[in-house]
């Protein structure tokens, strides 16, 4: 088969994830022909470079979200920036841009797959999952102690991986039942990648996004312990038990927009 070179990586991208996204929710265990797909779709989001959706990597300027930051955060400009590619009922697409120290905070993505593809800089992502059998072990104390009425709110969670990304890297995944909530970090400077979720994200159909904080154990271990064990190069398949907090969204949080730069794609 003659190699196709007019067509732009994204939008082969594109067809390669409505592809294969409608094959996984049309059966959800999926089997070859899925298994197929998504690993083509892998090797294509593996290739992707910021150059091809035309994304400049930033100036290294300190996000407002970075700590030590001055200033009301109405005059300055959002922690992290998103870039809409395109969406459809199977899938959506785009572009998350990251000042140096900002973070996006730990979500979850409800019943939905994922990918993310570090286009530059290097970041930092700490995958959890809920644990099924929620609160059926007595949750430990907690420093500081929970206020009675979090308690309905709290998870029993399992810390799956802490592993960097950078442009050289694959894609990190999740799915519905693995690595499905993450906290994603930029570290040293700014950083973007490409953001691939199915189906997209729609509160009318049960795909909300929530945040957590991770609840620390009165006597666990302390932040900068935490943070060491962070700093591993790459935690694979760690199965440390955390709990987790859903709280409101951040307030140091939020996310700007700003035009998609690259080619344009159907899907
Ligand atoms: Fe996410």
């Amino acid at each position: 088969m003659p190699r196709d070179n007019k067509t732009p990586l994204i939008q082969k991208i594109a067809q390669q994830a409505r592809l294969t996204f409608r094959g996984l929710q049309a059966a959800p265990g999926g089997d070859a022909v899925v298994a197929d797909r998504l690993a083509q779709l892998i090797s294509l989001v593996t290739a992707v470079r910021a150059a091809d959706l035309k994304v400049a990597p930033r100036k290294s300027k300190p996000s407002p979200g970075a700590a030590g930051l001055q200033g009301p955060p109405e005059l300055q400009g959002p922690p992290v920036t998103y870039m809409h590619i395109c969406e459809t009922e199977v899938f959506s697409m785009g572009v998350f841009l990251l000042g140096g120290g900002a973070s996006i905070p730990l979500h979850d993505h409800p019943g939905m797959n994922g990918m993310l593809k570090v286009l530059y800089g290097k970041v930092n992502v700490r995958c959890f999952d809920k644990l099924e059998d929620g609160l059926s072990s007595a949750p430990p104390r907690f420093d500081p102690p929970l206020a009675p009425q979090e308690t309905p709110s709290v998870w029993r969670a399992a810390l799956r991986s802490v592993t960097q990304y950078s442009e050289t890297s694959g894609p990190c995944l999740l799915s519905p039942a693995r690595d499905n909530l993450h906290q994603v970090d930029a570290l040293d400077g700014p950083a973007a990648f490409l953001d691939i979720l199915a189906p997209p994200y729609n509160p009318e159909d049960g795909r909300d996004c929530h945040y957590y904080k991770v609840l620390r154990p009165a006597g666990g271990r302390s932040q900068e312990q935490r943070r060491e064990v962070e700093e591993e190069e790459v935690v694979e398949e760690e199965v440390e038990e955390a709990w987790l907090l859903e709280v409101p969204q951040p307030e140091d949080f939020w996310c700007g927009g700003e035009p998609y730069p690259g080619p344009a794609v159907s899907a």
